[in-house]
């Protein structure tokens, strides 16, 4: 599934991304989690590409969009994503974020909530790092630094999936394993040291007056299933799905399920959209 990768420049930083779909369709772009890539995104923009304009891309300092700046913070990245949707005129989108891409969304939602027609939430969670998860990762910068980044990539990648995913997802797990190891070291560090710094979204979810989808692996043992339950009692009708055979990476432990849960969210936008025209 080759995905033509294209370009723009912001004011501040040039962006690599991927963009499929009518030119004219509503638009869904996906965010990916860390220290992951665009790529991540690949079977869900196949499966919505007929129907929607759907866009990944790569975040600053990760994938193909690198970044000279190096002080990273969750805001900054959502202030990236608001002018990448300004470059590309894009009023209002659907955001789906997996993980980091969720605090990404998230942040985003809480800053320009005029600017979001819709969420999808994978993966994540509202709160921030407590001491011990700031002090577990620098425990990780310092580790990368001495260890390298493929230790790095085995130690993490075990607590990625779910335990069947270990056997039956293997391909998916190389594909994963090579984007953490294409990352560079200073990203690694800098987007660690934005994670720990990042603020809770939990006191805006009330205020989230929008379409809401929550979707987590069962078996997710970096964003658990009970922070997305907790998120789901706060945001006024959202729905949420548990997925079955699923870690951290549902959408690719589980593709069908969750493109399933994904087209059906999605269908309500091409509805409001078709029926604005008639
Ligand atoms: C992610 O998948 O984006 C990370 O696991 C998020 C985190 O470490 O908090």
């Amino acid at each position: 599934m080759q995905i033509k990768e294209s370009h723009i420049k912001t004011s501040n930083l040039a962006f690599t991304y991927n963009d499929e779909g009518p030119a004219e369709a509503p638009v869904i772009i996906f965010i990916h989690g860390f220290p992951f890539n665009k790529s991540m995104w690949s079977i869900q923009m196949e499966a919505l590409k007929a129907s929607h304009r759907v866009i990944a891309y790569d975040i600053r300092g990760h994938g193909n969009t690198k970044s000279e700046k190096i002080d990273f913070s969750i805001d900054l990245f959502a202030e990236d994503l608001i002018n990448l949707m300004d470059t590309l005129k894009f009023d209002k989108v659907v955001l789906c974020g997996l993980s980091m891409g969720g605090y990404i969304a998230l942040s985003a939602v809480e800053k320009y909530p005029q600017r979001f027609d819709g969420l999808v939430l994978c993966d994540t969670q509202c709160i921030a790092d407590t001491p011990e998860a700031k002090e577990k990762r620098m425990k990780t910068i310092e580790s990368i630094k001495s260890k390298g980044i493929e230790n790095y990539a085995d130690e993490s990648i075990k607590n990625f999936f779910a335990s069947e995913s270990y056997s039956t997802k293997q391909k998916e797990i190389a594909a994963i394993r090579e984007m953490i190891v294409n990352t560079s070291e200073e990203s690694l560090c800098n987007t660690l040291i934005a994670l720990s710094k990042r603020y809770e979204t939990c006191s805006n979810l009330e205020n989230i007056k929008m379409p809401v989808l929550i979707m987590v692996g069962k078996e997710d043992k970096i964003t658990p299933p009970e922070a997305s339950q907790f998120m789901h009692e706060k945001i006024k009708g959202s729905t949420i799905s548990i997925i079955e055979n699923a870690g951290h990476l549902t959408n690719l432990e589980n593709p069908i399920e969750f493109n399933h849960q994904l087209k059906k969210f999605m269908q309500q936008f091409v509805k409001k959209e078709s029926s604005a025209l008639i």
